[in-house]
């Protein structure tokens, strides 16, 4: 026990040592950037005037209604509605994998989500192409974001 023991303090002041010397200016400059970061977004649901969204069930029929005639108009070039990439991501499961805000920003706000968050531009260096600018309203982003939820099979 003696021995554990004293084993224990010696790791303890080695780990203390080893972080001495570079935790002042280090642990300053990560609390800083992480306060910069968090000022301006909760990351996960991206960047941009969509802050909370309410999703209703059962599904709101007139938005689903309004979102796939959007989606037939201005998404369905780059976008198919199952797992297959052909310039944008399939939309199979994105309302399970993102949060709603984050899509609806990806919608409305998408330069900056290109230019600024993570999640948009590990999609950018996989499809290689910028989504352009849509001119979507947040109204119109959440008769989409509607539509996405029925077709990855909420009622
Ligand atoms: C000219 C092609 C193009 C059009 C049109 C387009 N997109 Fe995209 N979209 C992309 C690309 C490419 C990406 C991946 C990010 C990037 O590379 O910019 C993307 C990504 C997305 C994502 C994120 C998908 C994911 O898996 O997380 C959403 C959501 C999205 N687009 C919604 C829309 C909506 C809604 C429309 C129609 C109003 C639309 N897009 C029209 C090309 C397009």
């Amino acid at each position: 026990m003696k021995t554990i023991k004293s084993l224990f303090g010696v790791s303890l002041v080695a780990v203390m040592f080893a972080c001495a010397p570079e935790k002042p200016v280090d642990k300053e400059e990560k609390d800083l950037n992480k306060s910069a970061v968090e000022a301006i977004t909760d990351p996960t649901k991206g960047i941009g005037a969509v802050k909370n969204v309410t999703l209703n069930t059962p599904l709101e029929q007139d938005r689903v209604k309004r979102g796939l005639a959007i989606y037939e108009m201005k998404c369905l070039s780059c976008h198919k509605l199952d797992e297959t990439r052909i310039v944008g991501p399939g939309w199979k499961d994105v309302t399970k994998n993102r949060k709603p805000e984050w899509i609806m920003n990806m919608i409305t706000n998408v330069d900056v989500m290109l230019e600024q968050d993570p999640e948009a531009q590990k999609l950018l260096e996989l499809c290689l192409m910028r989504m352009p600018n849509q001119n979507m309203s947040i109204g119109d982003a959440r008769d989409v974001l509607e539509f996405m939820r029925q077709n990855d099979g909420e009622k």
